[in-house]
């Protein structure tokens, strides 16, 4: 079987033209743009570089940005008084703390001190909490991004059973509970599984987000299966995903390549996610 390929780029794509649509009609409404404040903390590279890429999807998208970029050593209780003033500030909708925190902030205290209302990013206890009790909420974007690109294969969720491998916060449970929430049977590996193959090949759904470079090989992988590779694994400049692309071409249905799969989704999530809460924010 040679798997069709999910052009997460082409779907992002689509998504972000109808959620600039979206954002110029809020700002009629509104009478100002959809706004998100986006904080970094330190010089950590690949950080700085999501973080530009996430301020440059604003602007083309027509939510306004606001950029904090803080020193290292910023202290905690000055994070805590710039996210006390965002939350108090009617015209911001949404705000982000890039992660990783530099050392010795706790990113769990930082995270929620955010407003549930405009935690987009969906890593607060409360919408985590939200997320596994079935409630509707602000949903972490890498995860949610991977739900849509499984929707545009048209094979339906509900009644399969999903494989999770990887368990991280920031996409392992939250996926785990999309799937779950709708209505796969889920299983959840990761890195210490012992006989990971054995629940893999039961897969009909398969999301490895577990952050090993070709971790999952296409012996591993069910027939027909639809296998999403949130992997951004870097090797001397090259981005491999969990997944070994060419031997899983050949047992998978569908399938996302790494680049142009999951990562272009992430952004466009977070952008849905700023006019989710900008109308939720000023109704
Ligand atoms: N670090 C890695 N991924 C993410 C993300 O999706 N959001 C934030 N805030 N930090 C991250």
């Amino acid at each position: 079987m040679k798997a069709k390929l999910i052009d997460g780029k082409a779907i992002a794509a689509t998504m972000r033209r109808s959620l600039r649509t979206g954002a110029a009609a809020f700002a009629k409404r509104a009478g100002r743009p959809p706004a998100l404040a986006v904080m970094l903390a330190g010089e950590d590279p690949a950080s700085q570089i999501y973080v530009r890429n996430k301020i440059a999807a604003c602007a083309e998208t027509g939510i306004k940005s606001l950029e904090y970029f803080l020193p290292k050593n910023v202290s905690e209780r000055e994070l805590a008084d710039l996210i006390d003033a965002l939350n108090e500030d009617g015209t911001v909708d949404g705000i982000l703390v890039q992660l990783p925190l530099p050392k010795g902030l706790d990113s769990h205290r930082v995270l929620g001190r955010i407003k549930p209302e405009k935690d987009v990013d969906g890593f607060s206890a409360v919408n985590a909490g939200n997320l596994f009790l079935g409630n509707e909420t602000l949903t972490a974007c890498t995860a949610s991004g991977c739900i849509e690109l499984i929707r545009s294969t048209g094979v339906s969720i509900e009644g399969k059973h999903a494989v999770v491998v990887g368990r991280s916060n920031i996409v392992g449970k939250p996926v785990a509970m999309l799937l779950l929430g709708n209505n796969a049977t889920v299983t959840v590996c990761h890195s210490k599984t012992r006989g990971l193959a054995k629940f893999t090949r039961q897969a009909d759904i398969l999301v490895c987000a577990v952050g090993k470079r070709e971790f999952v090989t296409g012996d591993m992988i069910k027939p027909g299966a639809v296998v999403i590779d949130v992997g951004m694994n870097r090797v001397d400049g090259k981005l491999y995903g969990d997944v070994e692309f060419s031997s899983a071409c050949e047992a998978a249905g569908f399938i996302t390549p790494v680049p142009g799969g999951v990562g272009p989704m992430t952004i466009t999530m977070l952008l849905y996610n700023c006019l989710q809460a900008a109308r939720r924010n000023n109704i």
